[in-house]
């Protein structure tokens, strides 16, 4: 029999009959092992090792054994035995030894893969800065938080009551039209409708509900309108309401209020001035304007027209007024014996003014070139 050593036949079948013979094919056997060791790289080689010579069906040396061994003529049995166990101990031994081998290798290589060299440079993260309409937000809570303002916030979905009903704008009020808004679209059956708050007033409705007077809260958020974008117009923007309510509120405490925050905002040397408008949730409503604090109130700026205010001399910034009695009667206040003040700043238009930007929707777009004029 040519293929030599054959674990699948007997001894005799394949002509061995003499002690030396086996000797000679056990040395060959080992041979082979000694060969198929050089192939153990890592793990996953030496299972495969393993399994070919040591696994319990088929396995070389289970073939040895049934094979060879069991099946020797009672005259070569003794001689095959020992020299089998020979061969198992060796490969044991040997299997061993290239366990220990491998397993102290990939300790090893993982010890080098996951050591921290604390002397490599460091990545450089960058932690980004506030967005602009961020800080001019914080810039506004502090200048009223100052005069003892505290700030709350509320819901960006509201309800009709609290953004119109309450605030004395009933269904069919002109004033509506202004603020062609976003409702919701709900299951049928529905509540009440909701929408996107068009402004941050219903906010005074909800603190008074909470709060008996004295009320001083500002109210810093986003709104939203169907309006259509251009360069002063998006159909999300930002507004801090204001409202303060008490006993003994006057007039001269709303323009004096105002007058300290326009100041703040804009530096001690603009004027503010009022002119008549209209809010149905405040009689008598104004609309502020500010002294142009880039053309100190002329008009004009290096020579020409000032940019800003258009020659206007001056700017308007927000509307405001004494809070309307009428909204007293939503939040149970006594219309006799309460009087207070609100008002309603556009965030993204101050801040355009303020840093002389002319597109609104820039502070939507996240362009970092535009973010980093701004750290
Ligand atoms: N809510 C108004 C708007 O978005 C702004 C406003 C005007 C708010 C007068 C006020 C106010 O609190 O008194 O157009």
């Amino acid at each position: 029999m040519k293929n030599y050593p054959n674990f699948g036949f007997s001894l005799a079948d394949q002509g061995i009959e003499t002690q030396e013979q086996v000797a000679s094919l056990f040395l060959t056997v080992r041979n082979l092992f000694d060969n198929a060791a050089l192939e153990v790289r890592d793990e996953g080689t030496l299972t495969d090792w393993r399994n070919a010579w040591l696994a319990r069906k088929t396995g070389v040396l289970t073939m040895i054994g049934d094979n060879w061994l069991k099946r020797a003529p009672a005259s070569l049995k003794g001689h095959v035995g020992r020299q089998f166990n020979q061969l198992r101990l060796y490969v044991d031994e040997k299997f061993e030894e290239q366990r220990q081998r491998i397993e102290g290798g990939a300790q090893e290589s993982a010890l080098t893969r996951e050591c921290i060299d604390l002397s490599l440079p460091g990545v450089h993260r960058p932690i980004g800065s506030h967005h602009l309409i961020r800080q001019v937000f914080q810039e506004i809570e502090d200048i009223f938080v100052s005069i003892g303002f505290s700030v709350v916030e509320g819901p960006e979905i509201e309800t009709p009551y609290y953004n119109f009903e309450a605030l004395n704008i009933p269904e069919f009020h002109p004033v509506r039209d202004d603020m062609d808004t976003f409702y919701l679209e709900l299951p049928k059956g529905a509540k009440t409708p909701l929408l996107l708050r068009t402004h941050t007033s219903p906010m005074q409705i909800r603190t008074m509900e909470k709060q008996k007077p004295p009320v001083r809260v500002i109210v810093p958020g986003k709104v939203y309108r169907r309006d259509n974008p251009d360069a002063t117009h998006s159909f999300a923007f930002h507004q801090i309401e204001g409202l303060a309510v008490d006993t003994d509120i006057t007039f001269c405490d709303f323009t004096g209020a105002i007058e300290y925050f326009v100041r703040q905002f804009f530096g001690a040397s603009v004027k503010t001035r009022f002119r008549p408008s209209y809010f149905p949730f405040t009689e008598p409503s104004v609309e502020f304007d500010v002294s142009c604090p880039f053309c100190g109130g002329t008009g004009n700026s290096n020579g020409g027209t000032c940019s800003k205010c258009k020659g206007a001399a001056w700017i308007e910034l927000f509307g405001a007024g004494m809070v309307d009695p009428a909204v007293y009667g939503f939040v149970n206040y006594d219309a006799k014996k309460v009087s207070g003040f609100a008002f309603g700043i556009g965030i993204d238009r101050l801040a355009m003014l303020k840093y002389g930007i002319d597109d609104i929707q820039v502070f939507f777009q996240n362009d970092v070139r535009f973010l980093r004029q701004f750290p």
